[in-house]
């Protein structure tokens, strides 16, 4: 097993990291608390797309939320294009598991909810509305959803919400892109497709994308660099890079080599629960 400690991103990281967590630990609910995370050290290149796995409860939305500045660090520093993370930033755009509409709003309103939130679109909402509701209207008929903009969000299948909320994290072209899981509760057939929207916009926009996953093949799939987190309290045991060439179909998954190396990480988790029931 890999040393725990100072396990430094290869995906450019260094040079011009965008995300720089710097032995960083967290510990929820005071000194008596519940130690989520622990000496986490990692870097994230400007443009890079990470992926984060590990076991249910190793404090991988712990990391995610520090990065947006939902919650501070209790030791340690994560910075984000240089500069310590004080609180929340605009320029993010986030998607979880479940996604998280307004009921009150139809479908468009949601996609268009940053731009009313985030300058520079918010001072400028009003008079580029038509502007903005027909980029919102691309970015549906991106995800297959033409035609769903009217529609309220209890109208459309999880599928479908999860799709929208895609279009809602990248509406206003967020230079990061956080993503908890956004994929796990979706049927083979949509993850697949969405997969292929993810990986189109990257390398058309290049954000610095980090991507937690309990979906091995999927880190594979999609991310430059894939982080391996211990049992909690999490700490970032192993990283390697992702060597296949982009873009990277389907049918890149079933090669042995691509094979090989899912095989591999599922190992490292099986490494990281162990460690985690010897500290526990
Ligand atoms: N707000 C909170 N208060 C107390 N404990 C929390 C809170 N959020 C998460 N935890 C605990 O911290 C650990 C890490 O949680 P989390 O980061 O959500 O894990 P993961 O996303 O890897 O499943 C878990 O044991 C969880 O129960
Ligand atoms: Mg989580």
């Amino acid at each position: 097993m890999s040393a725990p400690a100072a396990v430094t991103g290869s995906d450019g990281g260094g040079v011009d990291p965008f995300i720089r967590f710097s032995d960083v630990s967290l510990r929820y609910g005071g000194a008596s608390g519940t130690l989520a995370v622990q000496g986490a050290t990692l870097d994230i290149a400007r443009g890079g797309f990470a992926a984060i796995v590990g076991p249910s409860g190793c404090g991988k939305s712990t990391l995610l939320k520090m990065v947006s500045g939902l919650i501070a660090p209790t030791t340690g520093q994560v910075q984000v294009d240089g500069k310590p993370v004080k609180g929340p930033l605009g320029f993010v755009g986030m998607a979880f598991q479940n996604p998280t509409p307004l009921p009150w709003y139809n479908v468009l309103d949601n996609v268009m909810l940053p731009l009313r939130i985030v300058e520079p679109y918010r001072s400028a909402y009003r008079a580029r509305y038509d502007e903005y509701r027909a980029k919102a209207e691309a970015l549906l008929e991106v995800v297959g959803l033409r035609g769903f903009g009217e529609k309220k969000p209890w109208q459309l299948s999880g599928g479908m919400l999860q799709r929208a909320s895609l279009c809602r994290a990248l509406i206003h072209e967020p230079a990061l892109l956080l993503l908890d899981e956004p994929f796990g509760a979706l049927d083979a057939f949509t993850r697949e497709e969405l997969w292929g929207v993810l990986q189109d916009l990257w390398l058309a926009r290049r954000p610095t994308v980090m991507l937690i996953t309990h979906d091995l093949a999927e880190s594979v799939l999609l991310s430059e660099t894939v982080y391996v987190m211990s049992a909690r309290p999490g700490r970032i045991l192993h990283h390697e890079t992702v060597p296949f060439p982009r873009p990277r179909r389907l049918d890149v998954m079933y090669e042995p080599a691509f094979v090989s190396m899912v095989q591999r990480l599922r190992q490292q988790i099986g490494d990281a629960r162990a460690e985690g029931m010897k500290v526990a």
